[in-house]
């Protein structure tokens, strides 16, 4: 998607709609009134029947009959509350309406109250790239309907050229994401995400791939993730992508992110239960997002080092899986009895955090479809966060909130240490008490962050909408948890 940001009036910008936000209670913004005056009244004349309203995600269309250089003019309801999401949610529905008439541009006028000009710009830049996205790539048939061009205009434009550029580029990679979490397992297997990886690299300059394979992963250690791994014919990978920007804002920090990659979860011999069983191709959803933001990082051009690493494997069951009862010892040396296969995203991780930390990280940030429980928790809005650091989950709450990717604070105590306790080994990687299981998780990473600041997001509600969220994202399927959060992230160490 292309976009513009023009000072002129709504009135002389050309687009197939032209879009305003309309709050509910409806009450027409100054440039609405405008475009009122020049309709002839007819916003106006929809408003009194009834037919305009500013519920949220709710589009109003009027032809202008070319008394305007638009088409058509839209009002995109933001309900009551008014938030950036509200806003999201607006230009979204805007966006699928305008797409469904074969729109092909939108002009949006900024409103002169309510939220600041950059925050609405980022707001409708997302709702419009993010909102039409359309998870159904593999049907014969395309009914493909998207965006080419977004025109800002209005109020405050002239300020926030950069910021709707830099959404812009986020929302782009957010969609890449998407790809890479709806593709099915078949296609999107370990190597081809390294692939993806690769390819990423190869677009910047100040960006090295590498990826392990099986042997190397078993050679250097990785116990964990050599376990996992080995019930597959997949072969497995460990990725890794390096950006190292020329001058960086702070020398001393290196942004590690970390994602988990289960391009399937069958659960291996501790089997899932075969209903919705396909949903678990989007077990990748972490690995996915911190690919993607380590490519809209770069593209951005932002000044910080950063090292994504994303363990990539299956979890099959097979004659040469691994088993419940198995002791494993992972990267680090420590020892972990295997007591449910199907708890094997702590045990990839666990070596890629290590690893992560050793290669220099100052400031570590997993993202996981870790727990079933904390979809069960916190729904499909907001993932869990967890952290050994309380400064560094301040950073990433505010990054969360800017964005639009919520992340709520889940408490880490040395009480929940217990939960882990083997009688065989240093730990155990689940237990058969169903207590805080998102928690047990959390504690479980711990031991393997080594020292400094270390933060984890369990996505397993956000990253994958099992049905609509009734929001910006108006349909089930891979959200891209996790790009924009990234990216912000990383923006507040430039
Ligand atoms: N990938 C799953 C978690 C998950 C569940 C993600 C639902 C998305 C939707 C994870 O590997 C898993 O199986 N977790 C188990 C752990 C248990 C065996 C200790 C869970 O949460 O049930
Ligand atoms: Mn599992
Ligand atoms: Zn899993």
């Amino acid at each position: 998607m292309e976009i513009d940001v023009v000072e002129a009036s709504p009135a002389e910008v050309a687009a197939d709609v032209l879009a305003f936000a309309v709050p509910e209670p409806v009450e027409l913004p100054a440039a609405g009134q405008e475009l009122d005056r020049l309709v002839d009244g007819g916003i106006q004349h929809l408003i009194e029947d009834g037919e305009l309203k500013g519920d949220r995600g709710r589009v109003t269309l009027l032809h202008t009959r070319n008394t305007l250089k638009a088409h058509q003019v839209a009002a995109g309801g933001v309900g009551a509350d008014g938030d950036s999401d509200s806003l999201r949610t607006a230009a979204a529905a805007v966006a699928r309406r305008a797409g469904e008439v074969g729109g092909k541009t939108i002009a949006w006028v900024l409103s002169e109250n309510g939220l600041p000009a950059v925050e609405q710009a980022r707001a409708v830049v997302d709702g419009v790239a993010l909102g039409p996205y359309d998870a159904g790539i593999w049907k014969t048939k395309d009914e493909h309907a998207s965006i080419e061009r977004l025109v800002l205009c209005g109020p405050g434009a002239a300020q926030v050229a950069e910021e709707a550029q830099r959404a812009n580029v986020v929302a782009a990679w957010t969609n890449r994401c998407r790809d890479l979490v709806n593709a099915p397992p078949n296609v999107c297997t370990p190597t081809t995400l390294a692939e993806f990886a690769e390819d990423t690299a190869s677009r910047f300059e100040h960006m090295t791939f590498s990826a392990l394979g099986p042997d190397e992963i078993r050679e250097a250690g990785m116990g964990a993730l050599t376990a996992v791994s080995q019930g597959s014919e997949n072969p497995a990978r460990l990725i890794t992508l390096s950006y190292e920007p020329p001058s960086p804002t702070r020398g001393d920090v290196v942004l590690g992110l970390v994602g988990k990659a289960i391009t399937f979860d069958s659960g291996g011999l501790s089997l899932k239960p075969a209903s919705r069983m396909e949903e678990m191709k989007t077990d990748m959803g972490g690995g996915g997002a911190v690919l993607a933001a380590t490519g809209a990082i770069a593209e951005l051009g932002l000044p910080v080092k950063v090292l994504a690493v994303v363990p990539s494997c299956e979890n099959m069951p097979g004659g040469r899986s691994y088993r419940p009862g198995d002791i494993i010892t992972a990267l680090n040396g420590k020892t972990i009895e295997v007591t449910n296969t199907d708890a094997e995203g702590r045990l990839i991780l666990a070596d890629a955090l290590t690893h992560a930390r050793r290669s220099g990280a100052t400031h570590i940030l997993d993202l996981a479809t870790l727990t079933g429980a904390i979809v069960v928790a916190m729904g499909d809005y907001y993932a869990g966060l967890f952290s050994n650091d309380e400064g560094w989950a301040k950073e990433i709450q505010a990054a969360a909130e800017e964005s639009g990717d919520h992340a709520w604070l889940m408490p880490l105590h040395e009480t929940y240490r217990r939960y882990i306790e083997s009688p065989y080994a240093d730990m155990k990687n689940s237990s058969e008490y169903r207590q805080g299981s998102p928690i047990l998780a959390a504690r479980f990473l711990q031991e393997f962050v080594g020292e400094g600041p270390w933060a984890h997001l369990d996505i397993a509600g956000t990253a994958y909408l099992e049905r609509t969220r009734e929001d910006y994202y108006g349909a089930p399927g891979a959200t891209g948890y996790g790009v924009r959060l990234l990216a912000e992230l990383a923006r507040r160490f430039s």
